[in-house]
């Protein structure tokens, strides 16, 4: 049983953690542990001296023993005498935003708990339990629902918040974080990933100081500058050992992750929607629901913690039947020829990218309306045909003939001021009344928050695919939102726009992803703008970034992986000199960097030599070969780019029979000792084979001492080794 309530202790198992909560005296729903399975009440470690000056409840009379600022608290609230960052905010009529919320029932509901509108993990299995608290206020029939989604083997519990007001009169909810999580110590660092356009998902690693380390999005996208994840790592906490806990938001609007070190340095972690102009309003017998947060522990490194994440979001997150298929290998136009191509063109291309055993050719920005530069047509989803010199359909039916899948980009949220749609309906464009809206990419907003426009979308995407047979979508979004102000909703209702505008969004992907199951979608935002736990739920993969430069992807994919799986991370290979950086790597480090995600190509293919076009042919083949581990295998980070000369990971399968080992060294440098990796997970009293030369090593050997790299590779050179483990009969037989 993964939930046992014992004289109101909440204990929550899975495989390898316990998350305890408990009633105290006072109905006060106190978090007394997430860590380690230790089998009992934990609540022995909320014992405080009197703490001077501190504020202690109403109920405690004269006591000074019992203050809500030094309690490790479940879903902690202000106005009451808890100073730290508030897990909620309210405001009811009279003025007034404190709540006091107490305890008032349970239940335990067979199956995974679901959310309203809003993207949210499940259990097909039927395996998991899902346990519902419920506070509520002491004066206001305000009900908070506090929702545990407990998946044992994962090693992951998920949490949800729902908001019920049950009084006679309409409360505005003012801030309700998804997760907030209090740690009894505070030896611990943040891990975080931040960024910028084609750059993203940087890992930076902090240690805390009193107050309050604060990330977030004010973008109304989770966007390039932070990711909606943050991982709370015991101070010694590497990859293979130690202790770290995950929160991840399933969320692709504005968010907020803070990391209060208090006055007894405890620590409390919260995430959710953002707070800052929020306010949601709730007539009588109204709720609200918050997204999802994901949570995870594990004891033995960050490694553990990623593969748990991996594994969670392909079988529980992520809907799309893709998931664990092979996906196709692609040709995209966008690097190739931006907007600059025709009916011929493309052809071309795909042809040459057909012969070399490419099996889904993607069109890019630029085949619609007057699209020929990113200043015009967003909006006007009707094909030039002039430019394309023939109708969509008849392409797609050449691309078909040759044996390919096709593809086509869109862009639903935006519009172009220089557009029909735009001239036909100004009024569906995010934008304050008096004042006219900032451009980014020259392009403006659409109303989301309007179902008139979800609906128009609808049913023009759904036209577009029906009459031209596409297998598949790229779903891109180019630009931060900037005027929050939704022309559909009243003055009274804007603070709830942001959030509105990703409700009609993910209202769309539902819609369009359940109506057309069988085509691939894969989701974009300037690249990794909006690569986010929300999105994965509709698309069962993310054009990573922008930056296709096989050096920086390594950053990119280093951070990336923390939580996302690598089966769902785009990653091509594109020309040289790199458009983004200028810098030349060879065809085949860009392939190995390609191959640590979903592979495609991304250049003109008929410009590659004789010789090039043999090795992409090559590239190819290599993945197919190993395409089944980056989908269900484990995915180890072998070093930390940001602190030494290589970039390595490895693909381990989950009897930890195949392994592949990719690297790529950032500088040679003259008369180095060549670079070594240990290796993860493997089995280590087996025997394992280096394929290109028979080597035998135990696997405790290449996860103690290592595995050298070839010592003479160059600057930005890769490599790959393959191991395959044997049975004990085949060494002694060596
Ligand atoms: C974004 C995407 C690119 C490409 C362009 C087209 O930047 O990330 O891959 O699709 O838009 O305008």
């Amino acid at each position: 049983m993964s939930i046992q309530v014992r004289d109101q202790v909440f204990s929550l198992t899975t495989n390898d953690s316990l998350y305890q909560m408990k009633v105290d005296q006072y109905g006060i729903l106190n978090h007394t542990w997430y860590g380690p399975n230790t089998e009992m009440d934990m609540s022995y470690i909320e014992d405080y001296p009197e703490i001077s000056f501190s504020a202690n409840l109403w109920d405690t009379e004269k006591s000074r023993m019992y203050s809500l600022n030094d309690r490790l608290l479940e879903y902690p609230c202000g106005g009451i005498s808890d100073f730290r960052e508030p897990a909620l905010l309210l405001r009811v009529p009279d003025g007034s935003s404190s709540l006091d919320l107490r305890y008032y029932s349970y239940e335990i509901l067979e199956g995974k708990y679901s959310i309203e509108k809003l993207p949210a993990s499940f259990d097909r299995d039927h395996k998991t339990q899902t346990l519902k608290i419920t506070l509520k206020d002491t004066v206001y029939d305000i009900f908070v629902d506090l929702l545990y989604g407990i998946f044992e083997e994962e090693n992951v519990i998920t949490r949800s918040v729902t908001i019920r007001n049950m009084t006679p009169f309409e409360i505005q909810v003012k801030k309700a974080v998804s997760a907030s999580l209090d740690l009894p110590e505070s030896d611990y660092e943040v891990i975080h990933f931040h960024g910028r356009h084609a750059m993203e998902r940087l890992a930076e690693r902090t240690s805390l100081s009193h107050g309050t380390f604060s990330i977030g999005s004010r973008r109304g996208q989770s966007s390039h500058q932070h990711n909606p994840g943050i991982i709370l790592a015991k101070n010694n906490t590497n990859e293979t050992s130690g202790e770290a806990y995950g929160m991840l938001l399933v969320y692709s609007g504005g968010f907020e992750a803070d990391i209060e070190k208090d006055q007894l340095d405890q620590i409390r972690a919260t995430i959710g929607l953002r707070s800052e102009n929020f306010r949601w309003q709730l007539k009588p017998c109204e709720h609200f629901c918050g997204p999802e947060a994901i949570l995870s522990y594990s004891e033995k490194g960050l490694g553990v913690l990623s593969n748990q994440y991996h594994d969670f979001i392909r079988s529980h997150l992520i809907r799309s039947s893709f998931v664990h298929q092979k996906r196709p290998i692609l040709i995209n136009n966008w690097e190739a020829t931006y907007f600059d191509f025709n009916g011929e063109k493309l052809l071309s291309i795909a042809k040459s990218a057909h012969e070399l055993g490419i099996e889904l050719f993607v069109l890019d920005d630029g085949w619609f309306g007057e699209r020929h530069n990113d200043d015009s047509s967003l909006g006007d989803w009707f094909v030039n045909e002039k430019k394309l010199q023939m109708p969509l359909r008849q392409l797609v039916e050449k691309i078909h003939a040759l044996g390919m899948q096709f593809g086509l980009w869109i862009e639903p949220e935006m519009v172009s001021e220089n557009s029909k749609l735009y001239r036909d309906h100004p009024n569906w464009v995010l934008r304050s009344p008096l004042r006219d809206p900032a451009r980014s990419r020259y392009q403006l907003v659409l109303d989301m928050a309007n179902p008139e426009v979800v609906d128009y979308l609808e049913q023009v995407f759904t036209k577009l695919i029906e009459e031209n047979e596409i297998d598949y979508i790229k779903w891109d979004m180019n630009r931060s939102i900037s005027d929050f102000y939704a022309p559909s909703l009243s003055p009274k209702t804007q603070s709830e726009m942001a959030h509105r505008y990703m409700l009609g969004v993910y209202d769309l992907a539902d819609r369009l992803t359940s109506r057309f199951e069988n085509i691939l979608f894969e989701g974009c935002a300037g690249g990794g703008g909006r690569f986010d736990a929300g999105m994965l739920y509709y698309f069962p993969q993310y054009w990573c970034s922008d930056d296709t430069d096989a050096h920086n992807r390594c950053f990119i994919q280093h951070g990336t992986s923390f939580f996302y799986p690598i089966s769902a991370t785009g990653s091509h290979v594109s020309a040289i000199p790199n458009h983004q950086t200028g810098r030349n790597t060879s065809l085949y480090t860009r392939g190995i960097v390609a191959m640590a995600g979903t592979f495609g190509y991304e250049l003109d293919l008929s410009e590659l030599s004789p010789k090039e076009k043999e090795e992409v042919k090559e590239q190819i083949k290599v993945y197919k070969s190993m395409q089944e581990l980056v989908l269900e295998g484990d995915y180890y980070r072998l070093s930390d780019p940001n602190q030494q000369n290589v970039s390595a990971w490895s693909f381990v399968s989950k009897d930890k029979k195949k392994i592949i080992v990719q690297a790529v060294v950032f500088e040679h440098k003259p008369n180095m000792k060549k670079p070594h990796v240990f290796l993860q997970g493997l089995d280590e009293n087996r025997w394992y084979r280096r394929k290109e030369d028979g080597h035998l090593f135990t696997g405790k050997a290449l996860m103690k001492a290592g595995l050298f790299l070839p010592d003479q590779l160059g600057t930005d050179e890769a490599c790959m080794i393959e191991l395959e483990q044997i049975d004990s009969k085949n060494r002694e037989a060596q």
